[in-house]
């Protein structure tokens, strides 16, 4: 197996940089294929907490080949922010690629992010106020900057001011906000170009000669499955496609070179944001996991919306991704409570959903349906095969499989490199 697509399976946030960073090691290369930096990934490293926005997290392997491609949004100082942080930690970031592709992330968009959710109101989606949603329409309006535009000096001049007379007309007549300095704009972005040169790439070129030469991909997912533009919960969703088929899209290779699709689940389930969440536990248990799970944004610090393990979103991110191997996450956090709760239905209007609604009008209105299993008391850091598992958290893990039919195939008891069990070999 060479190329594998990790992916989220809930609503972000389920672990994926650690997962990443174990299957790094394995990879000859890592490429990232939507989003920007709303994604945030913590890896743990030797007991040193490392936290990466964009950059791909096979960065903290020298060898590795690292992709960020076509579909992202990047905005330029916060990759330059990425750079010298690394860098000021000794490692090297000469092994990553960019593609010309890519959109960049302007001022404007980050503004208009701001100033669209302030004027929605009630209506705001909650977006992490990156210039992520603004930027990707402009990839759709077919009027977005690329990456490779900001070599041109004339073209990027020219795109800019093309762009910035649209977006001051908006800022000025329709938000009553000031207008953006042309000539600040272009003298910022053309020196962030300095630096970004030699790191542009045809990305997808690359990406295939390593499939060719049956070199080991790892295609790495950021958000999840319920944020997905196109399958999730809309409008309560990012601009872009974190579903498994993304990668096929925005890295440019085929569906066939696909080979597995990883899907990372966490034991119980979060969401940031505005939008209808079933299994949302609003007393003192939600508070509880969010303590020892940690659950604040890497990205915005916000406290993230926790509740309990949901199968009917598991099996339906199983069904938009293909997923053939799960790695369940953060099993460590659910220590100590008891009984535990699995969501395996929702209760709509006397009938009982076993499928995900297609209408976020249905979710909202659904209740979930539980069953409970018994907890464990035992500490599971240090654990490293199924088999030490205390008897309570095999079964939890079986009953997961029985109800997905995936098989549970890498399992994480803490955050360190080392507290991951391996169930079945993903490279
Ligand atoms: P945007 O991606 O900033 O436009 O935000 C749109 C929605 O996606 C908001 O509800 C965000 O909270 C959510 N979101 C974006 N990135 C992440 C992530 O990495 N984890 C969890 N939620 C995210």
């Amino acid at each position: 197996m060479s190329a594998v697509v990790l992916i989220g399976a809930q609503w972000g946030d389920e672990g994926k940089g650690k997962i990443t960073d174990y299957l790094a090691e394995k990879a000859d290369m890592v490429v990232r294929f939507q989003g920007g930096n709303n994604a945030g990934h913590t890896v743990v490293i030797d007991n040193q907490t490392f936290k990466l926005h964009l950059i791909p997290s096979g960065i903290f392997y020298a060898d590795k080949i690292c992709v960020i491609g076509n579909g992202l949004v990047i905005d330029p100082k916060v990759l330059l922010t990425e750079f010298d942080y690394l860098q000021s930690k000794g490692i090297d970031t000469g092994n990553l690629r960019i593609s010309g592709n890519a959109h960049v992330i302007m001022p404007y968009h980050k503004l208009l992010d701001v100033l669209e959710e302030e004027f929605k109101g009630e209506q705001r989606i909650g977006t992490t106020k990156r210039g992520i949603g603004p930027a990707y329409k402009d990839k759709a309006s077919r009027t977005g900057i690329r990456i490779s535009d900001l070599l041109d000096k004339n073209k990027f001049a020219q795109k800019l001011a093309y762009n910035l007379k649209e977006k001051n007309l908006f800022l000025t007549k329709i938000y009553g906000h000031q207008e953006l300095n042309y000539d600040e704009i272009l003298q910022e972005y053309l020196q962030y170009a300095e630096r970004i040169k030699p790191y542009i790439a045809d990305t997808s070129l690359i990406v295939n000669k390593y499939l060719d030469e049956d070199k080991k991909v790892l295609f790495e997912g950021a958000q999840g499955t319920l944020l997905d533009l196109d399958h999730g919960t809309y409008p309560y969703v990012t601009s872009s496609n974190p579903i498994a088929g993304g990668a096929c899209i925005g890295a440019g290779v085929g569906p066939t070179r696909i080979n597995k699709v990883l899907g990372v689940v966490k034991s119980y389930t979060t969401r940031v944001g505005e939008g209808p969440f079933p299994t949302e536990l609003t007393g003192s248990m939600g508070d509880l996991i969010r303590d020892r799970g940690g659950e604040f944004g890497t990205t915005t610090g916000r406290p993230h919306r926790c509740g309990w393990l949901d199968t009917v979103i598991l099996k339906f991110a199983i069904r938009v991704n293909g997923i053939s191997d799960i790695a369940f996450t953060k099993l460590d956090v659910l220590t100590g409570i008891s009984p535990l709760k699995i969501c395996t239905g929702y209760r709509y209007r006397g009938a009982t959903l076993t499928e995900f609604p297609m209408d976020l009008t249905v979710l909202a209105e659904c209740e979930a349906v539980y069953e409970e299993m018994p907890g464990w008391q035992e500490d599971l850091a240090g654990i490293t095969t199924f088999n030490e598992l205390p008897a309570a958290a095999r079964d939890y893990i079986n009953r997961v499989e029985e109800l997905s039919n995936v098989p549970v195939s890498i399992l994480a008891v803490g955050p360190g490199r080392t507290q991951t069990i391996i169930r079945q070999t993903i490279f």
